[in-house]
């Protein structure tokens, strides 16, 4: 290469990364230049929650938002949605939603360093374990300088307790103390899913008439109605015990269909009284998982 053409080359060189800092747009993607040009904060905490395409969901999630932001304002909060299935459905009405993965990635190419990712789910089952492995593979990268998972709402003693003094809270007004409170959890094949067994006894012994079951797993429904005829319940208040009062609570638990559990219970005799609010629309529960994010940002 003569002399002359190497000059050309660096001039042109220089050209380019001139026209690069100047060029709308180009610039936020630059990690060397972040600091002053692009002021995103480098911790971010990512919000993960199974999703939902109800409408009736978005008041749990706002709340969420609305009170993480206000715990941690240095922080870029963003969400993701652990279930294809509900991604595929809000893509189709122009919604996007990130997995997780994709939701981390993001992240790395803004050039975040610090990374608490906060399950919002119940327990620690499929959907927080699948999490677990997406965030251990990022750890494995060193995309971050950190980054941490914080617990769903139910892993130590301290949060079931929590828990249930959660549930006591919410009970409405009107219930009397011989009407029933049924609480509607997921449920799941996995072995986490005892943590319902567990909750439902620590309730059993603060009020014996406050019961649990959940739609996929143990206990089921048929043992609630059971232990409620077992004591004489006329009237129950039905309250969905997932994050959100989406698809489940519409359908399985307050539904019009036969078997839904106002169906159900209704045909045993026991007058059902539905309550339509998911847990995160209760500041008692959010607080849990505020809790836990917390914790996390210790750990970055
Ligand atoms: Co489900």
């Amino acid at each position: 290469m003569t002399r002359s053409k190497w000059v050309i080359g660096v001039v042109a060189l220089c050209v380019f990364w001139a026209i690069g800092t100047i060029a709308p747009g180009m610039a936020v993607g630059g990690a060397a230049h972040g600091g002053e040009e692009h002021k995103s904060p480098k911790v971010g905490i990512l919000l993960v929650a199974f999703g939902s395409s109800e409408t009736s969901a978005q008041v749990s999630f706002e709340n969420i938002q609305r009170k993480v932001t206000a715990a941690f304002p240095a922080a870029d909060v963003r969400w993701a949605y652990t279930s294809h299935v509900i991604r595929a459905k809000l893509a189709d009405r122009g919604k996007a939603l990130d997995s997780p993965t994709l939701a981390l990635a993001r992240l790395q190419d803004e050039g975040f360093t610090r990374v608490v990712v906060q399950s919002l789910h119940t327990i620690a089952g499929a959907e927080y374990q699948d999490l677990e492995r997406t965030v251990n593979g990022f750890k494995a990268m060193e995309a971050f300088q950190k980054i941490v998972l914080g617990d769903p709402l139910m892993v130590t003693r301290a949060d079931v307790a929590a828990v249930v003094t959660a549930i006591t809270g919410i009970i409405p007004k009107e219930r009397k103390q011989s009407d029933a409170v049924v609480l509607m959890g997921h449920g799941t094949c996995h072995p986490a899913s005892a943590y319902y067994s567990a909750l439902a006894f620590q309730l059993q012994l603060k009020d014996a008439n406050i019961f649990l079951g959940t739609v996929e797993g143990f206990p089921d429904m048929a043992l609630v109605q059971n232990q409620m005829q077992a004591r004489h319940i006329q009237k129950a208040f039905l309250m969905p015990f997932m994050s959100v009062a989406g698809e489940h609570a519409k359908n399985d638990m307050a539904g019009d269909d036969s078997d839904s559990w106002k169906s159900l219970f209704s045909k045993a005799g026991i007058e059902c009284v539905p309550v339509m609010k998911g847990t995160a629309e209760y500041d008692a529960f959010v607080g849990i998982w505020v809790g836990h994010i917390r914790s996390a940002m210790e750990g970055i």
